[in-house]
């Protein structure tokens, strides 16, 4: 059920710095619908480490569980739950179209395309587009939506199949996902295989630098085999021919990097001679920027846990908002339980009325905040913050943020 390291790097075979662990972890998205003892009891747990390849700037999870345990049939996370998101991906689609789709035999390949959040916006103007992914449910929806969409993982069996069908992609995109894949030289290999020799590759993710910086180690947990950086995707996808020819660093999760990679080595554009100064500058590569990090981390975990506790104590009701993936590792690693926080209320049906994973706090549908009132709500979903406030703005409640420090919200 897991896969384990031995202690060397998934990119670059190096040996790896191993230096956090968080103790046992459920699998962030593996929310709990049957809430009787024995499920409860029966939950599958790993042993998280994390680690960094002084070689390649790969930041890694070492005991990751089998993909099959992550992403299968009731995948939890629908990506269009935000509106903001929506726009950031209709935004893609546009340069897109405009940029790179431009013969007559041209299509987008979207890998880990979730709920078709991206390629809805081209199944809406009838531009071809494949999209792959793991989570059934997922699929299920985005062919709903119209959206031309196959249900399997990526790798050299399923590139093969979709070049037979569809020939060799102008475009492939990868947002939010190339860090949920663990045997990342196969899918770099099977990319560079199927991307036409004009063809532009897209990935965006959460930034490493950015995620150091906040101290934002929440972005931690199974799914998130990776934290990638310009230095680590150069590394990995240079061994297969593919080039970063430019990089725009977003906001978006906490700050996000998307890379532009083409098969021409000659290009690099101001930006990424920018970022790679950053990666230097920040010392993406030296241990004690990870064992500070790690500090960090835990004075978050238990200012967090010392700030609910003591709110409880007093009588006072503590709720979340946003049952993320992340409040996953923070909840279980700062171990802040069902017998704090009465419940952590989220929009997506999906996980309406389920347990989180590990810490068995009940979800609520975020409709109900308004009328329950409750006296503290600590704000998960962090990075949808003004999209949440302003839906919320007549929610009475004391909002309160954790990330880099406990901070009571005054919006005006
Ligand atoms: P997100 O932070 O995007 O992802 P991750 O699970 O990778 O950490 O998840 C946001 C969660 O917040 C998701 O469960 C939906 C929920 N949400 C709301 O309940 N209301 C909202 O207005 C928004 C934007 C999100
Ligand atoms: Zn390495």
């Amino acid at each position: 059920m897991i896969n384990k390291l031995k202690n060397s790097c998934r990119v670059c075979n190096n040996s790896i710095e191993i230096f956090m662990n968080f103790g046992d972890m459920p699998i962030a998205n593996n929310l709990i619908t049957n809430n009787t003892n024995s499920t409860l009891d029966s939950e599958f747990k790993y042993d998280m480490d994390v680690a960094f390849c002084t070689k390649c700037a790969c930041f890694q999870v070492t005991n990751v569980p089998n993909k099959n345990l992550m992403f299968n049939n009731s995948y939890a996370y629908f990506a269009s739950e935000s509106k903001e998101m929506i726009n950031h991906f209709y935004n893609l689609s546009q340069e897109i179209i405009t940029k790179y789709l431009i013969g007559p035999d041209d299509y987008i390949l979207e890998i880990g395309c979730n709920d078709g959040i991206l390629l809805k916006n081209f199944s809406d103007q009838k531009i071809p587009h494949l999209g792959i992914d793991a989570s059934s449910n997922l699929v299920e929806k985005a062919k709903m939506d119209g959206i031309n969409v196959k249900c399997a993982f990526f790798d050299d069996i399923s590139a093969d199949e979709i070049e037979n069908e569809y020939g060799k992609a102008k475009v492939i995109v990868l947002t939010n996902t190339m860090h949920h894949i663990e045997n990342c030289n196969a899918v770099a290999k099977a990319i560079s295989l199927l991307l036409s020799k004009d063809g532009v590759l897209i990935i965006e993710d959460p930034y490493l630098v950015d995620m150091i910086d906040l101290g934002s180690f929440e972005q931690i947990y199974a799914e998130h085999n990776f934290i990638w950086c310009l230095s680590s995707y150069s590394y990995l996808f240079e061994m297969y021919g593919i080039y970063i020819n430019d990089v725009k660093h977003f906001d978006k999760h906490g700050g996000s990097m998307r890379y532009y990679f083409s098969k021409k080595l000659s290009i690099k554009s101001k930006e990424v001679t920018f970022y790679e100064n950053v990666e230097k500058k920040n010392k993406i590569n030296d241990l004690k920027t990870y064992v500070d990090f790690k500090e960090k981390s835990e004075k978050i975990c238990s200012d967090l846990l010392k700030f609910v506790s003591d709110k409880v104590s007093k009588g006072y009701t503590v709720c979340g908002y946003g049952a993320t993936a992340k409040s996953c590792t923070i909840l279980n690693y700062a171990k802040i339980t069902n017998n704090l926080l009465t419940c952590i209320y989220d929009s997506t049906p999906f996980k309406i009325n389920k347990l989180t994973p590990g810490t068995h706090i009940p979800i609520r549908d975020a409709k109900l905040i308004k009328e329950d009132q409750p006296d503290f709500t600590i704000l998960f979903a962090w990075n949808h913050k003004s999209e949440i406030l302003k839906k919320e703005r007549l929610t009475k409640t004391t909002w309160i943020e954790y990330i880099p420090e406990i901070n009571e919200i005054n919006e005006n």
